[in-house]
């Protein structure tokens, strides 16, 4: 087949496969139009969540360093009813010293805006991009680009609190916390992996995983007059499952 013939081809049957099957979710004058594939819209919910207020939001995570207020599709159905993966939210306050764990999204990439203070903020780039660290100072009014599965984090180096909000290219992003998931792996495999002494390893595993905003970074908690806190978000591992 001629690759012009080819290329038609393709364009008719896309064409074909678009009229005949794609049910495009439209929002128009207020309303929701017919095509609507997800059971959220069929609810035609009054677009209570149209308008997503973080005032009223709850946080899902608090602790005494920060707090992550989410909008995503667990909070506001609504964000079922946008077209393809749609969107969602999370707005991260951190006090001083203040951490974000490493973390990735498995489902959506992200871009995050400054709202006020300061942070570093770290990305490592995926085997192919030689695990590079990307590190820098991020101020109010910047943006952050995550690719969708990269490894991220922050850090608020200031005595000031800071906040950015996250926004998804995925109604339902999803995070995996890397400390925690490491720590699932059976030691004799991080073993492997690390050539550090397996008892040195089964040690680690004892730490508990800080699943919301931690406060680190000893020269940070020293400049604010800080202690380590060890905040009321925290998930302790099971011992007995980590050690083999
Ligand atoms: C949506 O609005 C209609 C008309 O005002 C009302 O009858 C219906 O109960 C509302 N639905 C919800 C879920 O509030
Ligand atoms: C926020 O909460 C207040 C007080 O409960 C309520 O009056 C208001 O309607 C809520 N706003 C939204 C957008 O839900
Ligand atoms: C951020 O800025 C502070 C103050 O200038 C500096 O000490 C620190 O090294 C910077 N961090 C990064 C990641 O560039
Ligand atoms: C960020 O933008 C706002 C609105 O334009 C402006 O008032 C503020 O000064 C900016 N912040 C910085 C640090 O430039
Ligand atoms: C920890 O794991 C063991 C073995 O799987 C189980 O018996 C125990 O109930 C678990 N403890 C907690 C607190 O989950």
């Amino acid at each position: 087949m001629k690759t012009s013939t080819f290329a038609v081809s393709a364009l008719i049957v896309l064409g074909l496969a678009q009229s005949c099957c794609a049910q495009p979710f439209m929002f128009e004058a207020g309303r929701f139009e017919a095509g609507i594939t997800e059971p959220a819209a069929r609810r035609m919910d009054n677009f209570t969540g149209f308008v997503f207020d973080f005032n009223n939001a709850t946080a899902q995570d608090r602790t005494p360093n920060g707090m992550l207020q989410q909008n995503q599709v667990a909070q506001n159905p609504f964000l079922s009813t946008l077209p393809g993966d749609g969107n969602g939210q999370t707005i991260v306050t951190m006090g001083p010293c203040a951490g974000n764990t490493p973390h990735t999204h498995p489902r959506g990439s992200e871009i995050s805006f400054m709202l006020y203070g300061s942070i570093e903020f770290g990305m490592v780039e995926e085997n192919a991009g030689m695990n590079r660290l990307i590190f820098e100072n991020i101020t109010q009014n910047s943006t952050i680009h995550v690719p969708q599965g990269v490894l991220h984090f922050s850090h608020n180096p200031n005595c000031e609190p800071a906040a950015f909000l996250a926004s998804f290219a995925h109604k339902d992003p999803g995070t995996q916390t890397m400390w925690g998931s490491m720590m699932r792996v059976p030691t004799h495999i991080l073993h492997s992996a690390t050539g550090l002494p397996e008892r040195l390893i089964s040690g680690l595993k004892q730490f508990p995983l800080v699943t919301a905003p931690g406060t680190g970074g000893e020269a940070c908690l020293r400049r604010c007059g800080l202690s380590f806190q060890t905040a009321n978000h925290l998930t302790p591992l099971n011992a007995t499952d980590l050690v083999p």
